[in-house]
């Protein structure tokens, strides 16, 4: 039993001269500090690509859900507070209005009571469509293109249209 414990004790001692002999001290801190680094320049990379990664949950810049078909009168129009645009209804089909003024950029409420886009900066007034019927707007609300998968009204915000005019092929049958 001695005899085995001694040869034991022996082998372990040669086996530890043996990696002491592979790697020294200083070779096995090298390794652990360029593993470290290693692992915190991956986590970094990992945290830089997701910050720079485009977030897009769905709301202005991206596809927004608007609603279904359904839930738009015809000649409505619905604010979508999360993509910025109203989804006007005509006779025809949808058309989806940036809410930003062409004149100098501000936020258009539409005024029910009006009947028209009336934008409270400088008087600017748009029609349902987003034709300019008033103040000094250049041009006619800007559209986004819709798309409609089974019902559903989809808004791509990220591909504003400019337009000069208005156009019946600018609407989306619906
Ligand atoms: S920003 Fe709308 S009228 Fe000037």
């Amino acid at each position: 039993m001695n005899l085995e414990t001694t040869h034991q004790k022996s082998s372990l001692n040669a086996n530890r001269r043996d990696w002491r002999t592979l790697i020294s001290r200083r070779e096995f801190l090298g390794a652990a500090f360029a593993s470290s680094l290693a692992v915190l320049l991956g986590q970094s990379l990992v945290a830089l690509l997701n910050f720079l990664k485009p977030v897009n949950k769905g709301g202005f810049g991206g596809m927004v859900y608007a609603g279904k078909v359904d839930e738009f009168a015809v000649n409505s129009v619905n604010r979508i507070l999360t993509g910025r645009f109203y989804i006007a209804r005509t006779e025809d089909g949808l058309l989806a209005l940036w809410q930003r003024c062409t004149h100098l950029g501000c936020a258009v409420p539409w005024v029910e009571e009006e009947g028209q886009f009336h934008c409270p900066c400088h008087g600017s007034l748009f029609n349902t469509v987003g034709e300019v019927i008033g103040g000094p707007a250049p041009r006619p609300l800007d559209i986004f293109p819709i798309t409609i998968k089974s019902g559903e009204v989809w808004v791509d915000t990220s591909k504003p249209i400019e337009r000069s005019a208005f156009d019946p092929s600018q609407i989306t049958g619906a």
